[in-house]
């Protein structure tokens, strides 16, 4: 017999409420599991088939189920075989609904298809036809598109392709598809999100939307002051390429500029930004380090990616 610990007794005899237990792995959650559907069937006479048991993953719906019928077993036993509800508790278990939480689902929509208008004959897809299916359903929906030639289309393609390859395109819809599929009405809560996007110009600026994507911005530019900062350290050691010092600092002086504008409207630092033209490196003969000044430029190069992609972005 185990020595159950108190919140382990607790979770087992808790009813009548929802119960979440999180604890570490091995710390006994299967076992505490088990135990409450023991003493369900035993103490509060509920057939074992009457119980939903799903986990996650078919090893773990197997260890329930044979966890749960030795457990039986050895209550069985322990009644000298007499208990008669225990052996049919037994028979019961072949029948119950212990499985992982796909294979549940699977089976509410097999014995309700003609509800769900879906062919009985249906299968579960795996990963990789899945992929292809859904690769597919993009490249029809995107040839469709090209064939109906709408402006909007031509538009949307243009900001989010790369030349004449629409596969930047095609992976963003891919990407909201499996984003949106975790929400419980992925449709109804996309067809909201479009909502938001029909603010006026004036109205933008204070959005949640426009606050959104200056807090991601200000981060990535946190990240080109890091790099600057790295070039600017390099740039200082001895043997470095210091002749690289000036221009460094007026970047860093620059994107710290740019952050504070962002601060203040990020209509304002989209004008800044696309204004925004670094000076190039000097190209003075120097004595210097010529990894130095490789890992130096490297740093700053960068730092200006960082702010390119931020202003392709907006640009266009
Ligand atoms: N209070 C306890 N005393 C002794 N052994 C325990 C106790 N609780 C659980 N165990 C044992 O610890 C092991 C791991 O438990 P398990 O339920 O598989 O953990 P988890 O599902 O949280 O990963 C099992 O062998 C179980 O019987
Ligand atoms: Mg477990």
């Amino acid at each position: 017999m185990v020595n159950w610990t108190k919140e382990q007794e607790a979770a087992i005899n808790a009813r009548g409420s929802n119960l979440l237990v999180t604890a570490a792995a091995g710390s006994g959650k299967t076992a505490v599991l088990v135990q409450r559907v023991i003493n369900i069937i035993i103490e509060d006479g509920v057939d074992i088939d009457k119980l939903l048991i799903v986990t996650f993953t078919r090893a773990a719906a197997n260890e329930m189920k044979e966890r749960i019928r030795k457990a039986i077993l050895a209550a069985l036993e322990a009644s000298g075989g007499r208990e008669e509800n225990l052996r049919r508790q037994i028979n019961l278990l072949n029948k119950a609904q212990i499985s992982t939480i796909h294979s549940f689902c699977q089976s509410v929509v097999k014995n309700n298809f003609h509800l769900a208008e879906i062919d009985p004959a249906f299968k579960v897809g795996e990963e990789t036809e899945m992929l292809l299916l859904k690769t597919e359903a993009v490249e029809e929906t995107l040839e469709r598109e090209y064939e109906e030639g709408q402006h909007l289309f031509y538009e949307l393609l243009e900001m989010f392709s790369a030349g004449r390859d629409d596969k930047n395109l095609q992976d963003l819809i891919l990407a909201i598809y499996d984003f949106i599929r975790s929400k419980p009405d992925p449709y109804g809560w996309l067809k909201e999100k479009v909502a938001e996007f029909a603010v006026s110009s004036e109205d933008f600026a204070s959005s949640s939307m426009a606050q959104t994507i200056a807090e991601q911005i200000n981060i990535q530019l946190d990240g080109a002051l890091e790099l600057i900062k790295s070039g600017i350290d390099i740039a200082g050691k001895a043997q470095g390429p210091a002749h690289y010092l000036p221009t460094m600092e007026e970047d860093y002086e620059k994107i710290q500029h740019l952050k504070d504008i962002l601060q203040e409207s990020l209509p304002l630092f989209v004008d800044h930004l696309i204004h925004n033209r670094f000076s190039n490196l000097s190209r003075a003969r120097s004595e210097c380090d010529v990894k130095l000044r490789e890992e130096a430029k490297e740093y700053r190069d960068g730092a200006k990616d960082v702010i390119s992609n931020i202003t392709r972005h907006f640009s266009g």
